[in-house]
């Protein structure tokens, strides 16, 4: 058979916030596990990711912090970087979708379209802000059901009641940007037709799930679109964030994230060839019809992946220039909740991955994750059940069957494999079953079912311990040494296979093993066979699974639900950057100041930041006068949550410190400082 070539992509995450434990089970981690077993079985393979880093949801971080979306992007660009790789993604390219060659990509796309004439424009209604001058995305209106009278309903959905509606039928409708009341405003977009492609994607899907078996869940969501039909889609919109309209005399208008972010994944492999220094590279996986293209997403994106995208894709392939391959597959999973509930950052429930990567290692919660996939249904993270993986099954199985064999063979044979003898059934099968277990998980894995292929792999670690106490090597190491030997050999042998099999999943611990065993990782067809020869020398062990205490598992519990203010920071505890940064410090004009009546300690004080005023209370009415303080440039805390202090609002705090005769100073910079400007 010719080597496979694969093309794996794992949805972009948006750059507006951590990833949590659920991205991980709903694409990542099947995802990493799937392509590492492909790297062993010798396919020619690229796995591609980045951060999605246009669209509202980024727009909507930005304005709750006060600061531009490019500081929100970088910010979650890197941390989530960093937490894919300690949690051993293995990507080949992490891009991000605001550089140029992304850019270039969208557009490409956006005027093939265009200039074909595939794209439809239309006028519509929109809600405009005319305080804020702009226009008014979906998620940045709200009002009164139309139907139920819910007052927090969405501008076109009722999370009550489950309505959609037009914007126009929204009642009370407010901005949230402004509170304003926003009017309706004509505006005009492009819309891709997809229900021209209908009928090819249909056929497309059966084809696909005829010759590669999709999975049901994917299958089921599919129907659904298809059978509430499919049609027009607007692909840009009136937003100031994103890829500009490549046309000219247009304003103000983007390309819609989802139109984009998809092309993402061909930008991202343009990257990775550039990085390689062949900048066609990409054209092989992309541009190849033999090419397998595999996308992990999860459930919330299969309309986006199974019918958005390939739409594009075909729509570009209708034309004149070298044609892409369409997803061969998407196994998308469900979601992964969070102790039986939803995982939520303002309720403080879950965690994310780079805070769990601070108190345990990857491995464990990564074969956790893989037991209990919600490769059907939904499915549960349960501290309990992580302790219980990790204590268990990594250390009480595999990690035991490993510690016991090691042992025994530094103590009996001097650290060296030793020479396998005259074999009895008992042998024979055990060397079957080894023998046996790459073409049973391969099978698993090939089919998407990951999670049984993990848990599969623990078994032969299961058979490894059987194996060994029918055996009682403590007793044949006095009465009969050839047969201990051979005992042992088989175990080794058992061990290596477990090293390999169990590789995709628990990748660090693996490379433990290996170390341990002196030895490097095989082809996956042969790794089932004899591996190590009679004679080789073993490394010392060392415990790869730690067990985890109850204490540590119950202090998180008891983290859980707890408002995030009250996790006590103790002070000497080191901040992340990522923490620091939360803290916008910004320099501050003070513009007016007075004294408030009834109290000798505080001012009234007006600072302007860049563009606009803010009213401060601060309490350093003992150490200065009024007057002396205008003009001068002071550092604040700019996104502190607003407090009110003699009844008046204070939105912000000063930065001071005390001298030595309990005087305040306040932080002031040089007037060559513009206000505004953050101070980091
Ligand atoms: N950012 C999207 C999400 O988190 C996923 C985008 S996948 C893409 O749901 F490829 F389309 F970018
Ligand atoms: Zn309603």
């Amino acid at each position: 058979m010719s080597q496979e070539k694969i093309l794996v992509t794992a949805a972009l995450p948006y750059a507006n916030g951590p990833i949590h434990l659920g991205h991980l089970s709903g694409a990542y981690l099947p995802a990493d596990i799937y392509v590492r077993y492909k790297r062993l079985k010798g396919s020619d393979i690229v796995f591609i990711c980045g951060s999605d880093e246009h669209g509202v949801p980024i727009t909507i971080s930005a304005d709750k912090e006060g600061v531009k979306p490019k500081v929100i992007i970088d910010r979650y660009h890197e941390l989530n970087k960093m937490a894919f790789e300690q949690f051993g993604m293995s990507f080949d390219n992490y891009s991000r979708t605001s550089l140029p060659i992304h850019h270039e990509t969208g557009k490409e796309f956006f005027l093939e379209f265009y200039n074909r004439g595939i794209l439809v424009e239309k006028q519509s209604q929109q809600f405009y802000d005319e305080k804020a001058k702009m226009f008014l995305p979906d998620r940045y209106v709200e009002g009164t059901c139309p139907v139920c009278g819910y007052e927090e309903a969405r501008s076109d959905e009722c999370e009550n009641c489950g309505s959609l509606y037009q914007p126009t039928e929204l009642k009370n409708p407010k901005s949230k940007i402004s509170g304003e009341k926003p009017v309706l405003k004509e505006t005009s977009h492009w819309y891709f037709p997809l229900g021209k492609y209908q009928k090819r994607l249909e056929e497309y899907i059966k084809e696909m799930n005829e010759k590669f078996g999709w999975k049901e869940n994917v299958l089921q969501y599919c129907r659904g679109w298809f059978k509430d039909g499919l049609g027009d889609r607007a692909i840009t919109r009136d937003l100031d964030w994103g890829i500009k309209v490549p046309l000219d005399g247009v304003e103000g208008k983007v390309l819609y994230v989802w139109f984009e972010a998809v092309l993402g994944y061909i930008s991202s492999s343009k990257e990775w060839a550039q990085n390689k220094g062949d900048e066609n590279l990409w054209r092989k996986y992309w541009q190849d019809p033999e090419t397998k293209y595999v996308a992990f997403i999860g459930k919330d994106n299969v309309v986006f992946h199974c019918i958005v995208f390939p739409a594009f894709l075909m729509a570009w392939n209708d034309g004149e220039k070298v044609k892409y391959c369409l997803p061969q597959n998407v196994p998308a999973n469900e979601f992964l909740n969070f102790e039986g509930k939803k995982f939520s950052k303002s309720r403080n429930w879950g965690i994310d991955v780079i805070d769990f990567l601070k108190l345990f290692p990857a491995d464990p919660l990564r074969y956790t994750l893989a037991a209990n996939l919600p490769e059907t249904r939904d499915t549960d993270f349960y501290w309990k059940e992580f302790q219980l993986r990790n204590n268990s099954e990594l250390a009480d199985i595999l990690g035991n069957f490993i510690n016991r064999t090691f042992t025994f063979v530094h103590k009996n044979f001097e650290g060296k494999v030793p020479a396998k003898g005259k074999l009895e059934d008992i042998d024979n099968e055990m060397i079957k079953t080894i023998d046996e277990y790459p073409e049973k998980i391969s099978k698993l894995f090939e089919s998407y079912k990951i999670r049984d292929g993990v848990l599969e792999a623990m078994n032969l670690a299961r058979a490894g311990n059987k194996y060994f106490n029918d055996s009682e090597p403590w007793k044949t190491i006095k009465s009969d040494k050839g047969k201990c030997a051979t005992t042992l050999n088989i175990c080794l042998q058992a061990i290596y296979t477990l090293a390999e099999l169990m590789n995709p999943v628990i990748p660090f611990s693996s490379e433990k093993i290996f170390k341990m065993l002196n030895a490097e990782k095989t082809d996956w067809a042969s790794c089932g066979k004899e591996n190590l020869k009679a004679g080789h020398q073993l490394n010392n062990a060392e415990i790869i699974f730690p067990k985890i205490e109850d204490e540590i598992i119950e202090k998180q519990m008891e983290n859980l639900n707890k408002p995030e203010e009250k996790v006590e920071q103790k002070t000497d505890e080191t901040v992340s950057i990522d923490e620091f940064l939360k803290i916008q410090l910004k320099v501050a004009e003070i513009i007016e100041a007075e004294k408030l009546e009834k109290s000798e300690k505080l001012l009234k004080l007006k600072i302007r930041l860049e563009n606009e005023e803010r009213q401060v209370i601060a309490g350093i009415a003992k150490s200065y006068k009024p007057e002396d303080l205008i003009n001068k440039k002071v550092v604040i805390v700019a996104n502190l949550k607003p407090a009110k202090l003699m009844g008046f609002e204070s939105q912000g705090m000063i930065l001071a410190a005390e001298d030595e005769k309990g005087g305040l100073q306040v932080l002031s910079v040089n007037n060559s400082v513009k206000s505004g400007t953050r101070v980091k």
